[in-house]
């Protein structure tokens, strides 16, 4: 799936409608989840510089990061809200910062780039129908 960034923008001078779906968090809930996502542009972040200074170990340690280890650290009052179409689009996100993880050992430094492209297409997927409130 391709999304632009035009997706949700609309004509100048018009405000665009929100027609994302609310996870109902609490505020406590929103609190926690909000910084679960800061990190994982944080991870992008580490694993984009460290694709640019071919560092594997600056590379493996963002991705840790985001991977199993966040997966596992979600609450499960935030858990046990999060709709299906969100877990499906959720756990394979983790999933992939895992593959990154391994890949970094022995990969070139463009499919690593490759793949974190493909990664970040589900931040844009999950994005573009959820909001946390
Ligand atoms: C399964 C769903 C999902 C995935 C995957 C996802 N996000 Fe999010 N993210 C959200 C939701 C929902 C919000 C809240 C948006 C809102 O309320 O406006 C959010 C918000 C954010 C924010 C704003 C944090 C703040 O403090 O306001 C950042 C940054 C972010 N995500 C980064 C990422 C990055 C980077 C990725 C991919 C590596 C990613 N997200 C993947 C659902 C997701």
């Amino acid at each position: 799936m391709l999304i632009t960034a035009a997706q949700g923008i609309k004509a100048e001078g018009q405000l665009a409608e929100d027609t994302r779906v609310s996870l109902g968090l609490t505020t406590a809930e929103r609190v926690e989840f909000l910084a679960e996502m800061r990190q994982m542009l944080a991870s992008i972040q580490g694993i984009i510089a460290g694709i640019g200074a071919e560092d594997r170990e600056r590379i493996i340690e963002a991705a840790r990061y985001s991977g199993n280890r966040m997966a596992r650290a979600t609450p499960a009052s935030v858990r046990a809200k999060l709709p299906t179409e969100f877990q499906e689009i959720g756990g394979p996100t983790h999933m992939l910062f895992e593959e990154i993880v391994i890949r970094a050992e022995t990969d070139d430094m463009a499919s690593l780039a490759e793949l974190t492209g493909r990664t970040m297409q589900n931040c844009l997927a999950c994005h573009a129908q959820f909001r946390a409130d």
